[in-house]
């Protein structure tokens, strides 16, 4: 492509090292748009002729074909995607391919194909986590009543329901996705025209450009177009958020399998066995689903560490965008299928759920605010009088509804027989009334509104 300043050829380590189409020929599809919104927009404006822009028009389309059919030569000495496409196109339609590259560069191209791509992987993405947040939303209207124990520092804290802890998760996917969205619109932008950094002389209709391929309007400067990758930044970013999210959903399906808490199994379909110990079944989806925040957390500072000072314009730094930003998207397109498919089949043990959230005193805050309630108490001294009344259940090995209420009256003369009303799991819970509280009729309504968010 640039053999009239050069008298050799590249050295086989200066191929290695440059060569870039293993990675980049996944931005086949969004090469070819780009580069007949160009030509087109280059005949609208009689830069090129109508005769040689329909022979380039249709070598794309027999580029197109060969690559759906898995005919098309990719070779490594024509460096990436965009080499490749204008090689092949010389070797279809001659030289009027030459002129499809008039007023641009493959620095504004490369921009082109790699935001063309983000965006559409930002738009799956949407897509999949609203999937996993319909299977949450099923999951937890139908356990919307059933209690589990709730956890701070996962000790048991107080009780809620199933389905207001799924529902949690609804909430964080949904800010996941609002992420997504917030990203591509501000990336929704087109380089196309910045050509290598400064413009182009030739009268290109930027405006047509940037509407042909769905971008809301041209970027601003030339230099910024072709020399930042904010927007795979900021997706990466947001990936790497809801991957984390992902990953304490994941933690808590490990840790529910466990034999230990048991309160939940998965089907024999979504486990594993041991080769050794035959009793086992393994939550290995939930836990690659864990571990998969590695990559795209470190997707994330890769290409940052790429990006951190480098002088403007384009430096070749820049091809080491796209690695990072196909293996986190990849990652990620994985663990969202893999946890849907997880959270459709959870089988939740009600019983067991249910009886744990009675343990470990879970209540003990329902019988401190009674005593503000029912007995006048400022609550710091009724915090005070419960811890003494679970140092004392403790002592006799029961539970706080379990104390007599004489024991009770010892520790404070106000106390009455009503106080044991409080005292449950199911009390507990639908005493918690608050917006967005655990309260079963709260918990559907919180369903309810976001059925009509995601609907
Ligand atoms: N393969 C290159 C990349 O991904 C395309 C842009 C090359 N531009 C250049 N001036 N060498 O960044």
């Amino acid at each position: 492509m640039w053999g009239g300043r050069f008298s050799s050829r590249p050295a086989d380590i200066m191929q290695a090292i440059n060569v870039s189409i293993g990675v980049d020929r996944r931005l086949w599809a969004q090469d070819l748009a780009g580069s007949r919104a160009h030509c087109r927009m280059l005949i609208a404006q009689g830069i090129v002729g109508a005769e040689d822009g329909a022979a380039i028009l249709s070598g794309l389309d027999t580029i197109q074909a060969e690559i759906e059919a898995g005919t098309f030569p990719f070779r490594d000495e024509f460096e990436d995607i965009h080499l490749n496409v204008e090689a092949r196109l010389s070797e279809l339609i001659g030289e009027a391919s030459g002129r499809l590259h008039t007023a641009r560069s493959r620095n504004d191209q490369v921009a082109v194909d790699f935001r063309l791509w983000v965006r559409d992987a930002c738009d799956r993405t949407g897509e999949q986590l609203k999937a996993l947040q319909r299977a949450l939303l099923t999951r937890a209207e139908q356990h919307a009543g059933d209690l589990m124990p709730g956890f701070t520092h996962l000790q048991t804290a107080q009780p809620v329901t199933l389905g207001h802890h799924l529902m949690a998760y609804v909430e964080m996917y949904g800010r996941d996705a609002g992420r997504f969205a917030d990203a591509r619109a501000r990336m929704n932008e087109s380089p196309l025209g910045a050509a290598a950094l400064a413009g182009s002389p030739f009268p290109i209709d930027r405006h047509a450009t940037a509407t042909d391929l769905g971008f809301d309007r041209p970027m601003g400067n030339s230099l910024d177009a072709v020399s930042d990758r904010d927007f795979a930044l900021e997706t990466l970013a947001a990936a790497s958020i809801c991957a984390g999210h992902l990953s304490r959903l994941a933690e808590e399906i490990v840790v529910w399998m466990t034999p230990m808490f048991g309160f939940v199994t998965l089907p024999d379909d979504l486990t594993t066995g041991s080769s050794i110990m035959p009793q086992k079944r393994n939550p290995d989806a939930a836990e690659l689903v864990r571990a998969k925040t590695g990559r795209i957390m470190g997707s994330f500072v890769a290409l940052s560490t790429v990006m951190k000072g480098l002088p403007l314009a384009y430096s070749k730094d820049m091809q080491e965008d796209k690695p990072p930003v196909f293996e986190a998207m990849d990652a990620l397109d994985l663990a969202l299928t893999a946890m849907t498919a997880m959270v459709a089949a959870l089988r939740p043990n009600t019983a067991r759920m249910a009886e744990a959230a009675g343990w470990g005193y879970s209540t003990a805050t329902d019988l401190a605010d009674w005593l503000v309630r029912e007995a006048g108490l400022p609550f710091r001294q009724a915090h005070h009088v419960t811890g003494a009344a679970v140092k004392r259940a403790e002592a006799l090995g029961v539970g706080l509804e379990q104390l007599a209420l004489a024991e009770l009256q010892a520790l404070h003369p106000r106390v009455t027989e009503d106080v044991y009303k409080v005292l449950t799991p199911e009390a507990s819970c639908a005493s918690r009334q608050s917006f967005g509280g655990t309260a079963p009729e709260q918990v559907r309504a919180r369903i309810a509104d976001w059925k009509t968010r995601l609907a």
